[in-house]
């Protein structure tokens, strides 16, 4: 029996998924078994990249699951050399992925240094005007970023994906989302490798709930009201993170985790505006 997440409604009126796979940084055979296994396990999202390298791979694994295209959100995201024509970008994201739309485009990051994210904010608009991107979105985006999209073109992100999980719980940028109608999505939401899962509370919270630490932490981006993209090649992990709707954590709980601190070695990955892609 499959396990469909909930839905979030995104702006333009399409629902999203609220648990993605994340995909990153499988590519190749590798990327497409996770992805196949994932969608028979119940996952209807799946958040991949141009920067990951896999977006052949997850089109080939929608195509082989016998899904209809339009059962399966894809959001995909385009690197900073685009930003001057977003229309090559998605092309070039669609061609690899072998599909005529995407559910969700992005810019993968504001690079400020090129001082082009409006103009790539302007070309998403007109792709989703002609519906090859049916919703439209930022990621590693901040407010003073955002606010200046809403200002010269009048059209508010419906998505913004940041790096959120208990270490760096961007309770700020949830606020200032709130404010504008968008929707956070968590990237890394159970911290990847900088040791939350180890976290002796993680464990406590787990216990309490019959519950794995991993479901803690996805959950955690679920109670704040996030989507979250967790990333696992593995077919048990991928059915566990996806199985957190049927217990809550205490308001108590939430911000318990929220309270963690990350040791020195555990800063956040990527709290940066400009990046290679
Ligand atoms: N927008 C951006 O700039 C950006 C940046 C980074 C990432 N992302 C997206 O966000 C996704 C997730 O982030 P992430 O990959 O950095 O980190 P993550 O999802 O926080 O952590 C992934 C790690 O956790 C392990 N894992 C997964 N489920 C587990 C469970 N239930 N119990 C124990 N371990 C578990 C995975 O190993 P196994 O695979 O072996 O299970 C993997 O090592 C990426 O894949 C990508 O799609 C976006």
């Amino acid at each position: 029996m499959t396990n469909l997440a909930p839905t979030l409604t995104l702006r333009s009126g399409g629902a999203m998924p609220q648990v993605a796979l994340g995909t990153w940084p499988m590519e190749g055979d590798e990327c497409e078994t996770a992805v196949r296994s994932a969608l028979e396990v119940g996952y209807r999202h799946i958040d991949t990249a141009e920067n990951y390298l896999n977006e052949e791979p997850v089109g080939k694994a929608v195509r082989a699951s016998g899904l209809d295209r339009s059962d399966v959100f894809i959001t995909t995201k385009f690197n900073r050399q685009w930003h001057g024509d977003a229309a090559a970008g998605l092309q070039a994201c669609l061609d690899r992925l072998g599909m005529d739309y995407v559910d969700l485009a992005l810019i993968h990051w504001p690079n400020p240094d090129q001082d082009l994210y409006v103009k790539a904010w302007e070309g998403l608009i007109e792709l989703q005007r002609q519906g090859l991107a049916k919703a439209i979105g930022t990621s590693n985006f901040k407010a003073t970023h955002i606010d200046r999209l809403i200002t010269e073109t009048g059209v508010t992100p419906e998505v913004n994906q940041i790096e959120m999980h208990p270490y760096y719980d961007r309770a700020a940028e949830r606020a200032y989302h709130a404010e504008q109608g968008i929707i956070t999505e968590a990237w890394s939401p159970l911290g990847r490798d900088n040791g939350l899962r180890g976290e002796p509370l993680v464990h406590e919270i787990a216990a309490r709930h019959g519950k794995s630490a991993g479901q803690v932490l996805v959950r955690w981006s679920i109670e704040v009201g996030a989507a979250t993209a967790p990333k696992s090649g593995n077919p048990q992990r991928q059915a566990e993170n996806l199985d957190v709707f049927d217990f809550q954590l205490s308001p108590d709980e939430v911000e318990a985790l929220a309270g963690l601190q990350a040791g020195p070695q555990a800063d956040p990955m990527m709290d940066s505006d400009s990046f290679g892609h």
